[in-house]
């Protein structure tokens, strides 16, 4: 939505013939973004993933230089998707720079928060800049621990989401009085009939209060800082990636990880994922769960150690 919202913006549908422009976010971005341009027929080949960073954050110079090469070829730059925590590493973004690009080169910024964004409750200082976003995807079924599916998208224009999505306007206006309250809530959204999928969220913010989760946040931001020094404890392990959220990315440095991976979900204690990180298989871990323990913490590492000894070099 917030993409297709983006084009209407810089490309109006009533304006344009071909609306294929360009949008940038970095070789970090969730798949969704590729599935996203795909589906708005913007098309996969005008999605430029601009390189990253040591810790995996975009790299500002590189996305600089993809804009101009893209006005230099006559093509149209949209948008530019900056993440704040990354599906892999929990990488974030630098905001503020991107901001100050797409503020100069009058792109739309959308930030997804998927994943991280939600830790702004519990840490603002993470995330300078994102008050510069026009749109931010956040869900709640990740880091406010609502069940699936809770996603949400907030953005600051409401009158791009009615061009964009509204086919309806002169129908509803016509028996409304008040034009503030001319558009009924589908002609700002994508979907048409749908569930109430605030209420579960809206009754757990009521019942625990903001503190609670604020609370609940900090502790899987501890979770991953506490992992990651067992990690670095243990010498024949290796970090792989900085901890910036809660997801911690490691591996074994002589065995076959994959095989470690395995091994511990048949060993049943410890479930972790994976992530391909500069080429190489990393285990990760990643806390958005209220009732991971401090005992579930301690288990990780040495799960790791003992199904490493089960393994085969
Ligand atoms: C950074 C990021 N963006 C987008 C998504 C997609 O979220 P959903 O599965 O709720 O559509 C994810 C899911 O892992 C994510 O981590």
């Amino acid at each position: 939505m917030a993409l297709a919202m983006a084009r209407e913006s810089r490309l109006p549908a009533n304006e344009a013939g071909a609306r294929s422009g360009i949008v940038y976010a970095s070789q970090e971005a969730h798949m969704s973004m590729p599935k996203a341009v795909a589906l708005l027929g913007i098309g996969r080949g005008n999605l430029r993933l601009i390189a990253v960073d040591e810790a995996l954050r975009m790299r500002v110079d590189a996305l600089e230089a993809a804009i101009a090469a893209d006005r230099a070829a006559g093509r149209t730059p949209i948008a530019i998707v900056a993440t704040t925590g990354t599906v892999n590493t929990g990488a974030v973004d630098p905001l503020p720079e991107i901001a100050d690009v797409a503020a100069r080169e009058n792109l739309w910024l959308h930030v997804d928060g998927a994943y991280g964004g939600l830790v702004a409750l519990a840490a603002p200082e993470k995330f300078r800049g994102l008050d510069r976003a026009d749109s931010l995807s956040l869900d709640a079924h990740k880091w406010l621990y609502q069940p699936a599916e809770c996603g949400c998208l907030l953005h600051r224009h409401p009158d791009i989401a009615r061009q964009t999505f509204s086919h309806s306007g002169d129908y509803v206006r016509s028996f409304r009085e008040d034009p503030a309250e001319s558009f009924a809530f589908f002609d700002e959204s994508m979907e048409l009939s749908r569930r109430f999928r605030a209420l579960k969220l809206w009754l757990s913010l009521q019942y625990h209060g903001r503190r609670a989760f604020r609370a609940a946040i900090r502790r899987d931001l501890d979770n991953a800082l506490a992992l990651a020094r067992a990690v670095e404890a243990r010498p024949e392990l290796e970090l792989l990636a900085p901890v910036t959220l809660s997801a911690v990315c490691f591996r074994h440095r002589t065995k076959d990880n994959a095989a470690i991976l395995k091994r511990m979900a048949t060993r049943g204690r410890v479930y972790l994922s994976n992530a391909t990180i500069g080429g190489q298989f990393a285990l990760r871990a990643c806390f958005v769960n209220h009732r991971t323990s401090d005992d579930d913490v301690e288990a990780i590492v040495p799960e790791v150690i003992a199904a490493a000894e089960e393994v085969n070099a």
